[in-house]
């Protein structure tokens, strides 16, 4: 979703701005714009619609707007249409058409987030004489902060506190007063949110990628806090106008990993980079040969007692549920749940002391999962997070978390950390089997070792991609796929069909195979292609009767199954073959051959692999 970024110091502002956009063009956006400050001059706004070079074009690459502090913005447009008009940043004065130019204004300002009443805070405004020139919240915003300025002759601090609480929504807000020539401003609700400082310089952005060429040291500012960002030197406020301490934290990967390295796409590059992710993630839960929890939080007490489990996420993540699922009640004996984080948190759905709910994120800034965590805590259920982004909201506000150690992710589609988040259940799986005596100390340590082996065979998996690239060059103008499975295997299925259409946009969809024939197999017709996901072993026939049921309706059949089950071929038209390993560990394997279809399907296509339409990466509105 929207990106924001802001910088004050002694260097050039604009090429700054522009550099760090670019490193969140993978969030999604439709449109752009900086405002940059000249000492004690107004904001200059030069704003421009599509890919962020538009905006570098009009700009001269930054070199056109002096000046040494500013704040810049991507729009993924939420209220009203993507136009230069409606881009951010907006002013609390009026505007030209264009609403580029040199402003009037007191008050500048880009914003990332919903504003749920902005309707009735516009009609307040427009009582006291405001008048508005775009379609969007963020405009009312901003009128708003300058409303509560100028009436009561406050400090910036005051007047964003005073709006807080009238805004209902999330927003993560960069604002810059006139009368403060090299301070931005930032609050924040439920949309992320970061600030870097160097020693004479600050940086904000929306996530850490944005600044990291240019410092390692971050504050995450919290939930309902203001920041007032001088050059190398943030005070922090509650929504009292107190000043707050927050800790600076020390981001230790490497600018290099937020980097192609090489790779065509980061979507590529992340698929290679999964037997690491899986390794990493393994590395941080089992030290000596033994699961270790401790820093989760969750005692050997605390899984004895659970009597339930609600697995919730969105999208990829909740496909990691799907499997977990399938492994926690297989392994561990605890019943489980997956709920979607969006329809969770408007259920009433029973939960007590004795559920945990188990939240699946890998930004930790998705709006539903993050109000389905609150809505769990509400009721009295413990939570733990499964998480990849260090500090993120999801993690601070449950109560355990578990981090996986998938690095950075920028390409839209998830893959590593879909793996990492993997692992990382199997992980909690048997640790819980273990504590509950479903499984013997041998047992365990024999399937951690077979969890050990999966980064190996998973690169021997990614050895077989030159024969996915030819054969996703044979259907490059496929305009309907099926991925069939059972049990877990349904559960790869979900996550293949997903991979396929969000970055192809061939039409796409899973089914239990077993569910196809009670109306689905309507849709089957000459050279439809059926994917059957093989790799559980009572499951195997059935599945395969179910792809000959398609087959004799003309589909054209893809097996992925296990080496040395070449009876297969019998069967299907084209066999994809990965090592064995435990069955409740092939959806590790199962997935790389589905990610590497949709990658280079999409590829064929001519289509923008990284960041497709219509999707952003961090999905922080309801
Ligand atoms: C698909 C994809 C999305 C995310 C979903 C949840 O490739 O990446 O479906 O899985 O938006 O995002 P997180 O995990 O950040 O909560």
């Amino acid at each position: 979703m929207c990106g924001i970024v802001g910088y004050t110091g002694h260097r050039q502002a604009a090429p700054i701005l522009l550099d760090s956009l670019s490193r969140l063009e993978y969030r999604g956006y439709d449109s752009a714009g900086l405002a940059v400050r000249n000492g004690t001059a107004l904001a200059e706004v030069v704003k421009a619609t599509g890919k962020l070079y538009h905006l570098a074009d009009k700009t001269d690459q930054g070199r056109a707007l002096a000046g040494c502090c500013g704040i810049g913005h991507t729009r993924w447009a939420t209220h009203g249409d993507p136009s230069v008009v409606n881009a951010h940043p907006h002013v609390s004065g009026n505007c030209s058409g264009s609403g580029s130019g040199t402003v009037e204004s007191d008050v500048a300002g880009v914003h990332n987030g919903i504003i749920e009443n902005y309707t009735e805070l516009k009609e307040k405004l427009l009582r006291h004489g405001y008048t508005f020139y775009s379609d969007t919240d963020t405009e009312v915003a901003v009128k708003l902060v300058d409303y509560y300025y100028k009436k009561y002759k406050i400090g910036p601090v005051d007047a964003i506190t005073r709006c807080m609480v009238r805004i209902r929504g999330s927003y993560a807000l960069a604002l810059m007063f006139k009368d403060y020539p090299d301070e931005i401003f930032a609050a924040r609700k439920d949309s992320p949110l970061i600030i870097g400082v160097d020693e004479k310089e600050s940086y904000l952005a929306s996530d850490v990628p944005a600044i990291l060429k240019y410092t390692r040291q971050v504050h995450y500012i919290g939930n309902l806090q203001v920041a007032r960002v001088a050059p190398g030197k943030v005070t922090f406020f509650d929504l009292n106008g107190d000043e707050v301490s927050v800790p600076l934290t020390e981001i230790t990967w490497d600018a290099e990993a937020a980097e192609k390295g090489g790779y065509e796409h980061f979507m590529l590059k992340e698929i290679h980079e999964q037997p690491q992710a899986v390794r990493d993630t393994l590395n941080s839960l089992v030290k000596d040969g033994q699961i270790d929890l401790t820093e989760t939080g969750l005692t050997d007490e605390m899984i004895r007692e659970i009597g339930q489990i609600d697995i919730v996420a969105c999208g990829s993540a909740w496909h990691v549920g799907m499997a977990a699922q399938y492994v926690i009640e297989d392994l561990a004996g605890i019943p489980v749940r997956v709920e979607l984080a969006s329809e969770f948190r408007y259920r009433n759905i029973p939960i007590d002391r004795k559920t945990l709910v188990i939240i699946i994120s890998q930004s930790g800034e998705t709006a539903d999962s993050l109000a389905a965590l609150r809505v769990a805590k509400e009721r009295g259920a413990a939570t733990l997070a499964i998480v990849n982004v260090i500090g993120s909201t999801i993690a601070r506000e449950a109560d355990h978390v578990l981090y996986t150690m998938a690095g950075p992710e920028i390409a839209v589609a998830t893959t590593k950390a879909y793996s990492a988040q993997l692992v990382a259940a199997d992980i909690l799986a048997i640790h819980m089997a273990g504590i509950r005596e479903k499984m013997t100390a041998d047992q365990v340590r024999e399937m951690l070792g077979e969890l050990a082996t999966l980064p190996d065979k998973m690169r021997r998996v990614l050895e077989e991609k030159e024969r996915l690239q030819w054969f996703s060059s044979k259907m490059a103008n496929t305009h309907d796929i099926f991925f069939i499975g059972r049990g877990l295997d349904y559960a790869i299925s979900l996550e293949g069909s997903l991979k396929m259409k969000e970055i192809s946009y061939i039409h796409s969809e899973a089914y239990a195979a077993g569910e196809l024939k009670h109306g689905t197999i309507s849709l089957i017709e000459n050279n439809t292609l059926v994917i059957g996901v093989l790799t559980q072993k009572e499951l195997y026939e059935k599945t395969v009767s179910n792809m000959m049921e398609c087959k004799s309706r003309g589909a054209y059949l893809l097996g992925i199954t296990t080496n040395g089950n070449f009876s297969v071929e019998d069967s299907v038209n084209f066999t994809v073959y990965i090592p064995k390993t435990d069955q409740h560990f092939m959806a590790s394997l199962a997935v790389i051959p589905l990610q590497l279809l949709g990658y280079y399907t999409s590829v064929n296509r001519g289509l923008d692999v990284d960041k497709p339409r219509n999707l952003a990466k961090s999905v922080t509105v309801e």
